[in-house]
């Protein structure tokens, strides 16, 4: 029996049953082969290699997924896509992975510069199909080979793990125009890449109901509604620690009732009513009452939509979110609108209703109306500013020795 009225997909990402297969060790040996080392890289101490992949793996990624493996081999490091802890209803063509595995890429090469190391990445070497998404060498400073990593942002690498998500209602206070033009200037070298930002009550209170009208299409969309319970949120200590990954739900500033009222939306009965009843309304309410507890938004976009646009999309992502550490900023992404609009863009709206096509083809007018952004550019990052207590948890990762092979 279909308990929502639109056709559910199949779920792709169960721990017990998925369509794509975890990437396992013995294949990345065979995938990285064919790429052309340099021989001039250099051979790291253990407790320096150690250092550069703890800092990638404190990476950001959609829902905390962390859809990475990486290989040491021959004294070269190679990042992969494992699509297996990824593979979801709002990663819509691999886009929000590609940022995530951005950030990625940008913790090491910060980490590897602090450590006076000079980088050499090779992004998509075989394309966007196979599974190797980017490969590092390290070099001395005295052997500059060409096409190393600028250096603009290694001052940054003391707040790679202090960098969080924060939940938290925060205060309204204004942030300075000085704030926020570091902010501005913090990306400016990935090209193509721009930064802007609202702060009117005016602007915030547009996109605070825009952002609640996509979690509530989220929250009533069969797939995206059965992969946030079954793999996003992490209701217990249990959960938590058993996947490593996911949001624990001690990390969103909700109240006893707000909590009750999530688990309840967990059953997918009650959700099915809502919809036919269209008592929907009350959904989106956590995210606006968060942006009315905001003093900005920032918006991160970059000229166009592919996917390495944004995997260096997700270094511009990593270099703002560092600077916003340094200024004690508390910085919370809130993507799920830019997503369903890329979705809605660039992908016809698949998988939407026509009903769901129709509501965000009338948001994306609106939110042009705040934001004025081309149709073909990458919507890399939607997030929120304010000034808010740091939350008194860190959200976890999987283990080291599970996502790096040596
Ligand atoms: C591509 C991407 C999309 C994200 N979208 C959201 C979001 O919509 N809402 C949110 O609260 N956090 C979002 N996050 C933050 C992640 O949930 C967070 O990085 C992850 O849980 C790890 O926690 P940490 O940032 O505290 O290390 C996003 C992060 C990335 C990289």
């Amino acid at each position: 029996m279909l308990l929502f009225p639109i056709p559910v997909n199949p779920i792709k990402k169960d721990p017990e049953s998925t369509n794509t297969a975890k990437l396992q060790n013995s294949a990345l040996y065979e995938l990285a082969k064919s790429f052309t080392l340099d021989p001039e890289r250099v051979t790291l101490e253990k407790e320096i290699e150690h250092y550069l992949l703890e800092s990638a793996l404190h990476a950001p990624s959609g829902a905390n997924c962390q859809p990475w493996k990486w290989l040491i081999s021959e004294n070269a490091y190679y990042l992969f896509h494992d699509k297996y802890y990824s593979e979801s209803f709002n990663d819509f063509n691999d886009l929000a992975s590609y940022l995530s595995l951005g950030c990625a890429a940008e913790n090491f090469i910060i980490a590897a510069q602090n450590k006076g190391l000079e980088v050499k990445m090779s992004s998509l070497p075989f394309g966007t199909e196979h599974k190797l998404k980017a490969v590092f060498q390290l070099f001395n400073q005295d052997t500059i080979p060409p096409l190393i990593m600028p250096h603009e942002s290694t001052h940054l690498a003391p707040h790679i793990f202090n960098r969080h998500t924060n939940r938290n209602k925060g205060s309204q206070s204004k942030i300075s125009s000085q704030d926020l033009l570091g902010l501005e200037e913090s990306i400016t070298s990935i090209e193509g890449a721009s930064l802007r930002f609202v702060h009117s009550k005016k602007s915030l209170d547009e996109l605070g109901e825009l952002i609640a009208m996509a979690d509530k299409i989220k929250m009533l969309h069969p797939q995206a509604h059965e992969e946030l319970f079954k793999n996003e949120i992490r209701f217990t200590e249990e959960e938590n620690l058993k996947y490593k990954d996911g949001i624990d739900i001690d990390l969103v500033d909700l109240t006893e009732n707000e909590k009750l009222g999530i688990k309840l939306c967990g059953d997918s009965q009650v959700m099915s009513l809502i919809n036919t009843w269209s008592l929907g309304e009350g959904l989106g309410k956590m995210s606006k009452d968060l942006i009315d507890c905001s003093s900005a938004i920032g918006f991160l976009t970059i000229d166009s939509n592919n996917p390495i646009d944004f995997f260096n999309g997700g270094r511009a992502v990593e270099k703002a979110w560092l600077k916003a550490t340094e200024l004690n900023l508390a910085f919370q992404p809130m993507t799920i609108l830019p997503y369903y609009f890329t979705r809605l863009l660039k992908g016809k709206g698949e998988g939407f209703s026509s009903k769901d096509k129709d509501t965000l083809t009338h948001m994306w007018i609106r939110f042009n109306a705040v934001f004025p952004t081309p149709k073909e550019c990458g919507q890399l990052f939607l997030f929120r500013l304010s000034e808010a207590k740091t939350p008194t948890k860190q959200s976890l990762r999987r283990p080291y020795n599970d996502i790096v092979c040596t």
